[in-house]
């Protein structure tokens, strides 16, 4: 058995939107992140054009990770993280999008977070979007929906790319950018939201519209690779894709056909575009079936195959079942449903628990792609209970965490190349989809209620003091 590499990238990982708060502070504009109220599993986010005065937004304070950071990165250091993700906010640097200089102030304050990682030799994994772009540029341009978008997403690229040359090697680009070939996701991820408001679960957006706002946002991040490599040659640019493998829900074979499609759809029609260079064989068929006419302009083929990704990085959360069933009981997840596994156990909200699809979809991607894979997302979402004695007793998170881990450790001992972990969360923060607090995913707990209330105080969980002793050797005992 070989196990974990000496440097694996042992890491946590936050998104901005989720942790900084601070939302118009420091000439931080508005994005589209701010404009979803707080909810629950059964009372949806509500995405509204203007801020109502009755409606709490629970991005305007996070987990004040603005102004808590040091704090936070020092707790970092001390449970000997090797990585960190990161997200930017793009409305910090550019508050409507559309500026022609940036935010000093907003520069600023990643320069910090940056140099406090630094000072602990904690790696930084920057996402560059993650589920967030400036409310003006949805105002003007109803985001990805138009091309001008890509070269205010570059202008943002330059400076940060500039700004942080010495500091960051690691990148993503887009945030689960595979999100969008569903209904919703383009709600949270491509801004087309321009005369939209409404909750999360009433929204859904055309296939011919999200597929063209998708291809551009595609050219974005092929762009920003190909920027990166051709001026910045140690960067490392990554992809990042919610990996959901999907299993035949019985072995008829029109079953593992239905199968077969939802993974081409879901998991590979951007991935192939963002490793090879190029749309997959089946994407013409796909967009014919649907009467979709994509706008492929001149040039815009080179631009995808010359930007194509140094690394893959995924999320993992669940699996999921297709088939042509009808009867079948469905099963929650991120942005998409699908059949309800009968082997599998849930989350308390519903999310299907499948260590073994891990290990089932890193050996997948490796396949297909033989490039260095990151595990950039993984995590429980769960009700912690905060004891009298300021304890978190989270071994339901240990047991997620160990069992996803050895999947980790037994696809690199099956021979996939994977380079790094960095867990879902490292400290408590807003859901993306349900906007509560309740739903806590970090390794430290956050004094922070889903009704905005709380101290931001922050106490450390049974979960934080194991995964400090599993980097601690490596991996390679997950008692
Ligand atoms: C991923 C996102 O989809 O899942 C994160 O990249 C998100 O931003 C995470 O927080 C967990 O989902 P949720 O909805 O439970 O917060």
């Amino acid at each position: 058995m070989s196990g974990f590499k000496k440097d694996f990238l042992w890491g946590s990982a936050i998104a901005a939107n989720q942790v900084e708060g601070a939302w118009n502070v420091d000439g931080k504009g508005p994005s589209t992140a701010d404009m979803f109220t707080s909810g629950s599993q059964k009372n949806p986010r509500i995405f509204t054009k203007s801020i109502e005065n009755n409606k709490y937004y629970p991005s305007h304070d996070g987990v004040d990770f603005y102004h808590h950071y040091k704090e936070d990165i020092k707790m970092a250091s001390e449970l000997g993280l090797k990585a960190f993700r990161f997200s930017i906010n793009w409305t910090r640097i550019f508050p409507t999008g559309i500026e022609d200089s940036p935010n000093e102030l907003g520069l600023k304050f990643y320069d910090s977070v940056l140099d406090e990682l630094n000072r602990f030799n904690i790696e930084p994994i920057v996402t560059i979007s993650h589920f967030e772009m400036p409310y003006g540029l949805v105002d003007k341009l109803n985001g990805w929906s138009s091309r001008k978008t890509i070269d205010y997403f570059m202008n943002y690229c330059q400076i940060i790319f500039k700004r942080y040359q010495h500091k960051v090697k690691y990148w993503l680009t887009f945030n689960e950018i595979n999100n969008s070939t569903t209904v919703s996701g383009p709600l949270i991820s491509l801004g087309l939201t321009k005369d939209y408001r409404g909750t999360v679960f009433d929204y859904s957006c055309d296939i011919q519209t999200r597929l063209q706002a998708l291809h551009h946002q595609l050219l974005a991040s092929a762009k920003a690779v190909k920027l990166a490599h051709d001026k910045y040659p140690q960067f490392k640019m990554g992809n990042m894709v919610a990996f959901i493998p999907y299993y035949p829900y019985t072995s008829a074979p029109e079953d593992i056909l239905a199968a077969n499609n939802q993974m081409n759809i879901l998991d590979w029609y951007v991935s192939d575009v963002q490793v090879r260079g190029l749309y997959p064989y089946f994407a013409k068929k796909y967009w014919s079936d649907n009467d979709v006419k994509i706008d492929i302009l001149p040039g815009d083929e080179d631009i995808l195959k010359q930007g194509t990704v140094d690394f893959y990085s995924l999320s993992y959360y669940m699996s999921m079942c297709a088939g042509l069933q009808k009867k079948v009981a469905k099963s929650a997840g991120n942005f998409i449903d699908g059949m309800k596994n009968p082997y599998l156990k849930s989350s308390e909200w519903g999310w299907q628990l499948d260590p073994d699809g891990l290990r089932y979809s890193l050996n997948q991607i490796y396949a297909r792609y033989q490039i260095p894979i990151m595990v950039v997302e993984n995590g429980l979402g769960a009700v912690d209970k905060l004891e009298a004695n300021e304890k978190i007793h989270d071994d339901y998170r240990i047991d997620y965490l160990r069992s996803h881990i050895k999947a980790m450790r037994d696809s690199i001992d099956d021979g996939v190349d994977l380079i790094g972990y960095t867990n879902w969360s490292f400290i408590d923060l807003v859901s993306a989809s349900t906007g509560e607090m309740s739903k806590r995913y970090g390794l430290i707990y956050i004094d922070k209620q889903d009704d905005g209330t709380g101290s931001f105080k922050r106490l450390r969980k049974d979960s934080y003091y194991w995964y400090k002793k599993i980097i601690d050797n490596n991996g390679s005992d997950l008692e």
